[in-house]
């Protein structure tokens, strides 16, 4: 298994940061709720929510789109709920990667149903080339290429999620 560093520790706050303070401006004094999607989007809205300068509420929900197979099968299941009322709530959904955008299609889908004041969507990393529905994101870091990639949240079969940098993967 070769590993090639993608994003380095630095450009990653540096995203963050610029996020954060976007996110900031656009929502001051709105009550934003962040809603972060299990389990790549962990580490993503932990450094995001750091970087916003105003009272936010955090929940989780943790989906499952690939069941054990590597592609998408564009079938969403819930894992866990959120546990909060986001009714009349502005609401963010936090991802760690955005591939086909059926993840965040359903996620907006669901939402939209819960009464919400308003739902975004943001990912650090796009992959644009990979999209199989038009799915505006309104908050993105960085587009990376169609590679494999992990660290930053992002698995390989449940591993690599805690390294601090992205990094392509290819098998040697
Ligand atoms: C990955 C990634 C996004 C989703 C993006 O999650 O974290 O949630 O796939 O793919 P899509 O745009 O094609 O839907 P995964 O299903 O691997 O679960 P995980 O976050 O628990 O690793
Ligand atoms: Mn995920
Ligand atoms: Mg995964």
């Amino acid at each position: 298994m070769k590993m090639e560093v993608l994003i380095t520790k630095e450009k990653l706050e540096e995203i963050v940061t610029d996020l954060g303070r976007r996110i900031t401006e656009d929502y001051r004094d709105k009550e934003l709720v962040l809603v972060g999607v299990l389990k790549g989007g962990f580490i993503f809205l932990a450094d995001l929510a750091r970087k916003i300068d105003m009272d936010v509420k955090i929940d989780f929900i943790s989906v499952s789109s690939y069941g054990n197979s590597t592609e998408s099968s564009g079938v969403v299941r819930i894992i866990k709920d959120i546990e909060s009322d986001v009714s009349g709530k502005h609401v963010l959904i936090v991802e760690d990667l955005i591939d086909t955008g059926l993840t965040l299609q359903y996620l907006k889908d669901l939402f939209n149903t819960k009464g919400c004041a308003s739902v975004k969507l943001a990912a650090i990393m796009d992959k644009p080339d990979r999209r199989k529905v038009d799915l505006k994101v309104d908050y993105v870091g960085i587009e990376i290429p169609d590679e494999f990639v992990v660290g930053y949240g992002l698995d390989y079969a449940e591993k690599y999620r805690n390294l601090p940098e992205v990094y392509i993967i290819r098998e040697t």
